[in-house]
């Protein structure tokens, strides 16, 4: 520290004094002192601060204010994914996951760490050498948005960590607004005459994304940590448990709700306990994660597209209210289906104003029997679309007649093209900026655009001659368009709007594949060797692929010089390549069976999970249980870590294990 009674010691003083009170405050919730001591330590550190501006640093808690506005946010690129939960919505499923895990890990029964699950926007701290130098959102998981000058504005967000913190460590978590800062918020926001929030996710949300972070510095959030991204520079902690303990050991909040479970007893009850205790908690939650504790299974479980197989939220029920039927209306979607929607007098349901709710297709409609001017129960779970659970029939009016669908509706093949080119041009497909739904829809009904094709031959003097936008805009627009022409194969597929491909299945087509021509050639057989795909996504792939306008289509956006960089090319499947074989994982790996599991695909393997007379080969990790034994009591080949390190080496090495099944 610096000499005594100098500004600089004071003001280091000062600064340890606040951050310890943020700490008992925020992290032990044990405080030392009340809120206007707390006031007066600030302001005293706020006027040293103000005398010596040399003596400020990023640091500081009086830096927590919030600064001038930025143009936007910069992309964040996630080392380590960002990932989402798997849900289940009552006992049965949460016991069928139980089973699958244990099963799965050949265990008897195993611990879990139950938290609540917060409802408000997952985040990633990055700190290095201590210090928290950024702060992004989840995104799309792997990329998403620097905040770092509106988290600095959180109080329960250390700028600096305790004790001795690892070189780099970025630590995950929720950021939310309790229930209280939610309300005082919103009768500060109708006072002001501005406009209030749904509920306290979409508040957390909206303060969290604000340009000005003085806005943000403004606003009731806090945050608590539940994970860690990348670590280097310490051990990882072995156990979710203490992974948390740790965090908190830095003086990072976490939730003190959570709990090592024992079991499936025991995690059942802890969710009806908290059921109970959910409306008098001070922050909303909307179900509680299980993470399977030890990091070591964790590993062993992997994950499939976004969510980890080691961890699942239980929901609470969903909200349900009564509301009536105005009409029921028919929405054209991107492949030309018919959806009929139900327009609904508006109702608060778990948080939101339900004025909508979709009725899926005909059979739905005459399944539940919904009419206009019916009486409805209408059900929202967390981020869930709104649907009528049932008909209260009781209510009904006398005069009612059945819903007849329409086998089409005017105009549907104009609706048709608008959807499938504003899906094309979508943020997640080829992403280009500003091509919204109207103007999309004047294009389309002017006649300039039928396809996606077409928007790479729009001029800027044609878009400004419509009325809509400015010269600026127009060249803009054009602009962006041409950007798009460099995409990725997986973003070009998921653009492509393939029924049943979404965008997780386009990433696996690309990864597997490797080019557009593999894929339009794939047979079915080849198709549902990539993950996730099963007959029913094969079969559409393989019509669409087929149909003679889809490869005009293809061809045609390749001409006006839609383009991606090759993929790594996927080793060759024919010779010395694991084409056509079956192989399942059990035991522990030495390195994540995720990884394991990728390279065995990309060389043509088929990775399951179940031994049985089909599998060609099994590879076993130590504490190998039931499913080596299931292998050697059919005869089915096993791998030790150092065979398949040879066969992921020379492929062709699989031949050795193949001929002589007893060889280990
Ligand atoms: S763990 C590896 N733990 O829920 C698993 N998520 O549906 C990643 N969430 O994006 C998430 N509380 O925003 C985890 N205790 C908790 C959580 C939690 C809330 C949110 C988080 C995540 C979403 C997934």
């Amino acid at each position: 520290m610096p000499a005594a009674d100098t500004p600089a010691h004071r003001i280091a003083e000062l600064r340890q004094a606040i951050e310890q009170h943020n700490y008992r405050y925020y992290v032990l919730d044990d405080p030392s002192i009340d809120d206007a001591e707390f006031d007066a330590l600030m302001r005293e550190l706020e006027a040293l601060e103000h005398a010596h501006p040399e003596l400020v640093s990023p640091d500081s808690p009086t830096q927590r204010v919030g600064a001038a506005p930025s143009a936007q946010f910069a992309s964040v690129t996630h080392a380590v994914p960002m990932l989402s939960l798997g849900n289940v919505f009552d006992e049965e499923e949460f016991r069928e996951f139980y089973a699958r895990v244990v099963g799965e890990l050949e265990r008897e029964t195993i611990a879990l760490a139950a938290e609540p699950k917060l409802d408000g926007l997952a985040i990633s701290l990055r700190y290095e050498n201590g210090e928290l130098v950024r702060a992004a959102t989840r995104g799309d998981g792997s990329q998403g948005e620097d905040v770092t000058a509106n988290v600095r504005t959180i109080r329960a967000v250390p700028l600096r960590l305790r004790g001795e913190p690892p070189a780099l460590l970025e630590v995950r978590g929720e950021i939310f607004i309790e229930k209280a800062g939610f309300e005082a918020l919103n009768a500060r926001q109708a006072e002001l005459g501005q406009k209030t929030f749904a509920n306290p996710r979409n508040a957390a949300a909206g303060s969290l994304r604000q340009l000005d972070s003085r806005v943000t510095a403004s606003r009731p959030l806090t945050m608590y940590c539940y994970g860690i991204g990348e670590l280097d520079g310490a051990a990882r902690p072995v156990g979710q448990a203490d992974t948390l303990a740790w965090l908190r050991e830095f003086g990072l909040r976490v939730s003190p709700e959570s709990q090592l479970l024992h079991g499936c007893d025991a995690c059942v009850d802890y969710f009806r306990t908290m059921s109970d205790r959910r409306a008098g908690l001070p922050y909303e939650i909307d179900g509680i994660v299980y993470k399977v504790d030890a990091v070591r299974d964790q590993d062993r479980l992997g994950h499939v597209a976004r969510a980890p197989r080691w961890a699942v939220a239980w929901k609470f029920p969903p909200d349900e209210r009564t509301t009536r039927v105005l009409a029921i209306e028919v929405q054209v979607g991107r492949t030309g289906t018919l959806t009929p929607v139900a327009r609904l007098d508006p109702v608060a349901v778990g948080g939101v104003t339900v004025t909508n709710a979709t009725l899926h297709n005909a059979d739905e409609i005459r399944r539940k029997d919904v009419r206009v001017g019916d009486t409805v129960v209408v059900r929202r779970a967390g981020d869930v679309i709104p649907e009528i659970v049932r008909v209260v029939t009781e209510r009904r009016p006398a005069d009612s007649v059945p819903y007849d669908m329409p086998d089409s509706v005017p105009g549907q093949d104009r609706a048709r093209r608008v959807q499938e080119i504003i899906h094309f041009a979508s943020r997640r497909a080829l992403d280009i900026e500003g091509l919204g739904q109207k103007i999309v829809e004047q294009l389309v009904g002017e006649g300039l655009v039928g396809t996606p094709a077409d928007l790479f031959t729009l001029e800027a003097e044609t878009l400004a001659a419509l009325g809509r936008m400015g010269e600026k805009s127009a060249a803009n627009l054009v602009a962006a368009i041409d950007r798009a022409r460099e995409t990725t194969l997986a973003r070009f597929i998921h653009a492509l709007g393939i029924p049943e491909v979404g965008e997780a299945t386009a990433a696996n087509l690309a990864r597997a594949f490797g080019t557009l021509e593999a894929i339009m050639a794939a047979d079915a057989e080849a198709l549902e060797r990539v993950e996730d795909i099963g007959p029913v996504v094969a079969g559409s792939i393989r019509a669409w692929c087929e149909d003679e306008g889809n490869r005009a289509l293809v061809r045609q956006l390749q001409e006006l010089g839609v383009h991606w960089p090759e993929e790594a090319p996927p080793a060759s499947t024919e010779e010395g390549g694991l084409a056509g074989l079956t192989c399942v994982l059990t035991g522990a790996l030495s390195r994540p069976r995720d990884e394991v599991k990728r390279e065995l695909q990309r060389l043509g393997a088929k990775v399951s999970s179940a031994v049985s007379k089909k599998t060609d080969f099994v590879v076993a990790g130590s504490d190998a249980g039931s499913k080596l034994a299931k292998a050697e009591a059919l005869g089915v080949p096993v791998l030790d870590e150092d065979a398949l390190a040879a066969v992921l080496d020379e492929p062709a090495a699989i031949s050795r294990w193949l001929a002589e099944p007893q060889r280990r």
